[in-house]
């Protein structure tokens, strides 16, 4: 058949089949898949094809979600927009409106929000309590309780959840648990293994690694992947095919990054704790026999000047993010926790000269470098 010039800009391309096999995974970047006739495109519906339209599903984000589910030791996974989105497609798909769920003071700001604000409007009850204390988180549940939730590692503060005790308690009451393992990443924490029954990521952080991605993970048992997909289809929250892809690029150096960045962190922690007797460090202790995460807060409190510190540092960047190759800093009290009210800010100790900083795989020693300098820099 003839193909004039217009119609030939559009259909220039050769499909070459299997011909050229592609060493890694070829993006398809593509809002639809394409059928021989009706009966092709009624399997997909019947369960025979994989593949209808890419807000439903597409081999890039399958990838993505299944691979992480994987490394959690989960049955399934998917891959959302945001971290934002995996948390909430993932509520969705164990509470309904009129339940309540109890959750813990030290949260991701844009979490505490979500719960506070969204959510409640949506219908849901929120308790908010002290989870260093089991008996405040008992006390909390009540007859429409349906979900615990917390952070593996809290951000900013890292302090750890006991998720086998938080899932055990949740299995006392017939609960289910929801755990961000955002901080430590499957290569220190499986809290799937642990008893958690959905486990979620912003996997535009050490999923992704490389700062240049927006993305979520969320990890569970089929049935609650089912039910959270089917959120995840109606809301539109699905992840676009390139940045499933570069979360996927990201995944495999995983396991290295998280080996030298928590190394680093490691070392950083502990010359903070030598050098700097009147900064409070942050970093947690006996998180996993790989390592204690990449992350490192401290509080610099009344001895040093936040300001000069901050403007001290050379070619670390100041950042509202972390978990790039790259050492960063961010100050949650005016970013990750703005939206915190300031009685809970106090309460759990994130203050004005709280720092959070995310370390790189750059050589430990140049790190130390830039924060001895800076520490100096900031004296009062
Ligand atoms: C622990 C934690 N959970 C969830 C999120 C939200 O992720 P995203 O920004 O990818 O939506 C963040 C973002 O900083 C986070 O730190």
């Amino acid at each position: 058949m003839t193909k004039h010039f217009d119609t030939k800009t559009v259909h220039f391309q050769q499909d070459d089949g299997e011909k050229n096999k592609s060493k890694t995974k070829p993006i398809y970047q593509t809002s639809s898949f394409a059928f021989k006739d009706l009966n092709d495109m009624e399997e997909y519906f019947q369960g025979g094809k994989d593949h209808l339209y890419t807000r439903y599903s597409n081999p890039n984000t399958d990838d993505l979600g299944h691979g992480v589910a994987q490394l959690e030791g989960a049955p399934a996974g998917i891959a959302t927009s945001s971290g934002m989105s995996a948390i909430l497609v993932g509520v969705f798909s164990v509470a309904s409106p009129g339940d309540h769920m109890v959750v813990p003071l030290d949260l991701y700001g844009g979490t505490y929000q979500l719960f506070q604000q969204e959510l409640q409007e949506w219908g849901l009850q929120v308790s908010v309590v002290d989870f260093n204390d089991p008996l405040r988180v008992e006390e909390a549940i009540q007859s429409n309780t349906t979900l615990l939730y917390a952070e593996s590692v809290t951000n900013p503060l890292l302090r750890q959840e006991k998720v086998e005790k938080l899932s055990q308690l949740a299995k006392k009451h017939g609960l289910r648990v929801m755990i961000d393992n955002t901080f430590p990443t499957p290569y220190l924490i499986q809290p799937y293994t642990q008893g958690a029954d959905l486990v979620v990521h912003s996997a535009t952080k050490y999923i992704g690694g490389h700062s240049d991605v927006s993305a979520g993970v969320l990890v569970g048992t089929e049935d609650f992947i089912a039910a959270a997909k089917k959120k995840m289809i109606n809301i539109g929250a699905n992840l676009s095919p390139f940045e499933a892809w570069l979360g996927c690029r990201g995944l495999k150096t995983l396991s290295v990054r998280m080996a030298k960045q928590s190394e680093n962190a490691e070392k950083l922690a502990n010359w903070f704790k030598r050098y700097s007797d009147a900064a409070v460090v942050y970093y947690p202790e006996n998180l996993s026999n790989k390592g204690n995460g990449a992350m490192v807060s401290i509080d610099l409190g009344e001895a040093y000047d936040i300001n000069a510190f901050f403007e001290s540092l050379d070619w670390i960047k100041i950042v509202p993010t972390l978990a790039g190759v790259e050492t960063t800093i961010s100050y949650p009290l005016n970013t990750s926790h703005r939206t915190i009210p300031v009685e809970v800010r106090q309460q759990l100790g994130i203050s004005a000269g709280t720092a959070r900083i995310s370390v790189g795989i750059e050589d430990a020693d140049d790190i130390i470098e830039q924060f001895s300098y800076a520490l100096n820099q900031a004296q009062k």
